[in-house]
């Protein structure tokens, strides 16, 4: 909506404007003459009258929660003050909350630095909404080759906000989305946003629907829109829309995803196992599942912080320094320092049980480390640099690795100034000698106050985390943080973030902008006989064992298949144990990402090494086989293409879908970047794993109904172009699963 202005000075401009957002609900009137005020006050240090007939008036306020804006057209023009002295046409009028600042400086920015330009002057005279002006600074910038101007349905969507907003100009555009439609019965792609715009103002939702239906074409990239159900849309795409997607594609603009446009800082905290113990199969869980969502929010274009918070300081160290003292065996700890560690830990922990005094000589060791003791401390630093050396030995083989290790220790000297700032601002309070948070106000934590400071003074898992919190905000302003660990700790993150949200209303801005905090928790891995996944002796199973024992059976599923082929179809045989390196990795992690999460997980060698099913394997071997058709069909990548295919590299061919397996296949390529849109939203690398198993199916069907290195000429290299593009998202979905390919195998 663009407002027609009747002032004839900036000051009245500005005024009109105001009035309009109040009138239009986007301020609320007590707040007009504030933000007028603000607006003028800002105006009167210099013009915003940039030339070239445009005006900017703007003000930072945190009276609005979001950024808004709203265009004024003057038909006279505005005595602005300009810096041409020239009267404005246009007005456009902007409000930013103050910690937004930065990410809408650039739109301003770029106004400025576009507006030399008489095409995007004339454009702005043509604007009808603060859409349209954003459309056009991309289409100036020369940005309209985005790949989401080459997603149809991000296109669709696009054009579906605008239709919606011509007729709720209230309405959230990241409220209304084009998802697949789950049933291709139905068609490609579905919006279901319309039912509950219709119902939070009461309105029919058909009747919307077919009102939105009337103002929107989308006639390039689909068959006609279908309104179904209670207010369901449906788009089917024209072949053409996808052809030329996968044109784009082929030629290299894009591989079906976008990078988001406002990247957000996202740290993650995953893995961080404890110091002096054996990391076990729970944290390779959180390693796998962290170091995954790591991978897909890089890739999607977030400054992603991976923070590994090892515990390196607690009670176990009075233990483990009697241990280490009374019962080390330098030998032993040379060979394997963990497993000694463990040793005297385990010793001199049952000896606790059954002995008062090695209990007490425990907690006195542990109060001369805390209390800074010189030969303490240096037992301790040794002992986290042997636990340190073999968790980085294990990161490396699963080509892990972390942008910070801050241990638990790293916060201990802010525990103490923490709880009593914590206890001054009553967020905290006394209760048996002990200091803990109270959630009075909330019917489940109500019963389990979060203890913040032991009766005898030490500090605990709670206050370290809620120093690793306040730390993270500070020195990394972060929009989201995202702890990987398991379901167990569910409830002490309910505490964590219930005592960070009392807390941090305390704060002053920017701290006091509330990050979102998710837990993202799993399951236990179970053996085959459904109980807890122990060693045959009944320990719990050592993550490097594990390791070791899926590249050895790794090896031999690798041996048995080339055995099984002719001898000139081999893979020459020195290169079998590195094949069988990343098949082995590969299947330990996929099996630990393809199941939901939260759900409890067998773990099956057999099933996890399958050449056939829902395994990385059988992906790995997908890719592999795609390389294949390359080498036999001579057929190199794109520096080496034969003429035709060089024709459509260069967009001068397109991609030709005719059978109904290449448009499958190609409807199926088109989606990969929703898939990891999803996986990032939900912190679930599942549905990641189950598009690229679907993607492999599809592929097969294709590559059995359809020719390729027979085809005749033009189809040849569309074909080789749907293999290539199929092995580039292969490779590309499993590398963000942290999962290696191989070129033969
Ligand atoms: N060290 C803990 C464990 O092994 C996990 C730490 C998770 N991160 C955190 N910020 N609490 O259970």
């Amino acid at each position: 909506m663009i407002v027609d202005l009747e002032a004839t000075d900036r000051w009245q401009a500005i005024e009109e404007l105001v009035n309009n957002l109040v009138a239009t609900g986007k301020i609320k009137p007590e707040n007009r003459d504030v933000i007028v005020a603000a607006i003028k006050k800002r105006e009167q240090s210099m013009s915003t009258g940039i030339g070239f007939g445009l005006g900017l008036p703007h003000a930072t306020t945190d009276l609005v929660p979001e950024a808004v804006s709203v265009l004024g057209r003057s038909k006279t023009g505005v005595n602005f003050d300009a810096l041409d002295h020239q009267p404005v046409k246009l007005v456009l009028l902007f409000l930013v909350p103050k910690g937004q600042i930065q990410k809408h400086l650039h739109t301003l920015a770029n106004i400025a630095k576009l507006l030399h330009k008489a095409d995007f002057r004339q454009a702005l005279e043509q604007v009808q909404d603060v859409a349209a002006l954003n459309e056009i600074i991309e289409n100036s910038l020369g940005r309209a080759k985005s790949p989401v101007a080459l997603l149809p349905h991000k296109q669709i969507e696009l054009r579906l906000q605008t239709a919606v907003r011509e007729i709720l100009s209230d309405a959230d555009p990241a409220s209304i989305l084009v998802r697949p439609c789950l049933d291709p019965k139905f068609g490609d792609y579905q919006s279901n946003a319309l039912m509950s715009l219709a119902k939070a103002r009461k309105m029919n939702p058909r009747q919307l629907a077919s009102d939105v239906v009337a103002r929107l074409d989308v006639s390039e990239f689909c068959e006609k829109v279908e309104i179904a159900g209670a207010g369901f849309l449906n788009f089917r795409l024209k072949i053409s829309a996808l052809a030329h997607s996968l044109d784009s594609a082929a030629r290299g603009e894009h591989l079906f995803f976008a990078k988001a446009d406002k990247p957000k800082t996202v740290i993650i905290d995953f893995s961080s196992p404890n110091v002096a113990k054996p990391m076990h199969v729970g944290h390779i869980r959180s390693t796998i599942l962290g170091d995954s969502l790591a991978r897909t929010l890089r890739l999607l274009g977030q400054r992603v912080i991976t923070d590994n918070h090892i515990g390196d300081w607690g009670t176990q160290f009075g233990m483990l320094l009697v241990g280490w003292k009374a019962h080390l065996d330098r030998a032993a700890l040379g060979r394997d320092p963990i497993a000694e560690m463990e040793r005297l830990y385990k010793k001199v922990s049952a000896a606790c049980v059954a002995d008062e005094t090695v209990r007490e000589q425990a907690k006195q060791e542990l109060v001369k480390l805390q209390g800074g003791d010189e030969e303490n401390l240096k037992i301790w630093r040794e002992m986290i640099a042997l636990s340190e050396r073999q968790f980085d030995e294990i990161y490396a083989r699963l080509g892990v690795k972390f942008d910070h290790t801050l241990g638990e220790s790293f916060y201990n000297p802010r525990l103490k100034p923490l709880v009593e700032e914590l206890f001054a601002k009553k967020i905290a309070r006394e209760s048996e000698g002990a200091i803990a948070i109270f959630f009075d106000d909330n019917p489940h934590l109500k019963k389990h106050p979060a203890l913040i400071r032991k009766s005898d003074g030490g500090f605990n898992y709670t206050t370290t985390d809620l120093a690793t919190l306040e730390y993270r905000l500070k020195t990394w302003q972060p929009d989201e943080i995202v702890y990987v660990t398991d379901g167990r700790q569910q409830l002490h993150f309910q505490q964590i973030f219930a005592a960070f949200r009392k807390w941090r209303c305390q704060l002053p801005a920017p701290s006091s902008q509330l990050p979102k905090l998710a837990h993202v928790w799993f399951g236990s891995i179970l053996g085959e006989d459904g109980k807890p996944f122990k060693t045959r002796s009944g320990e719990t199973v050592k993550l490097a064992d594990l390791l070791h024992e899926a590249e050895e059976r790794a090896f031999i599923v690798v041996k048995t298949k080339q055995l099984e082929r002719p001898e000139e179809e081999r893979v020459p045989e020195a290169l079998w144990p590195e094949i069988a390196r990343v098949v082995a990795i590969g299947a330990v992690k996929y099996a630990d990402l393809l199941p939901n999460r939260q759900s409890d997980y067998l773990f099956s060698w057999d099933k996890m090494l399958a050449l056939n099913g829902n395994t990385a394997p059988y992906l790995q071997y997908a890719f592999a086989r795609i390389r294949s058709i390359f080498r036999k069909g001579n057929v190199g990548q794109a520096s080496s293409l034969s003429p035709s295919e060089k024709k459509l590299e260069t967009g001068k061919m397109p991609v030709l879908l005719t059978a109904s397996e290449e448009i499958a296949l190609a409807k199926h390529l088109l989606n990969f970047g929703l898939t990891l849109e999803a996986v990032s939203e939900e912190f679930r690398p599942n549905f990641l794993c189950n598009y690229l198993y679907e993607l492999a199916g599809k592929f097969t069907a294709f590559y059995e109904n359809c020719p390729v290195l027979k085809a005749g000429d033009a189809s040849r290299a569309s074909r080789l172009a749907l293999c290539d593009l199929t092995a580039q998202v292969l490779k590309l979905g499993l590398e963000s699963l942290g999962i290696e390919v191989v070129e033969q195998m």
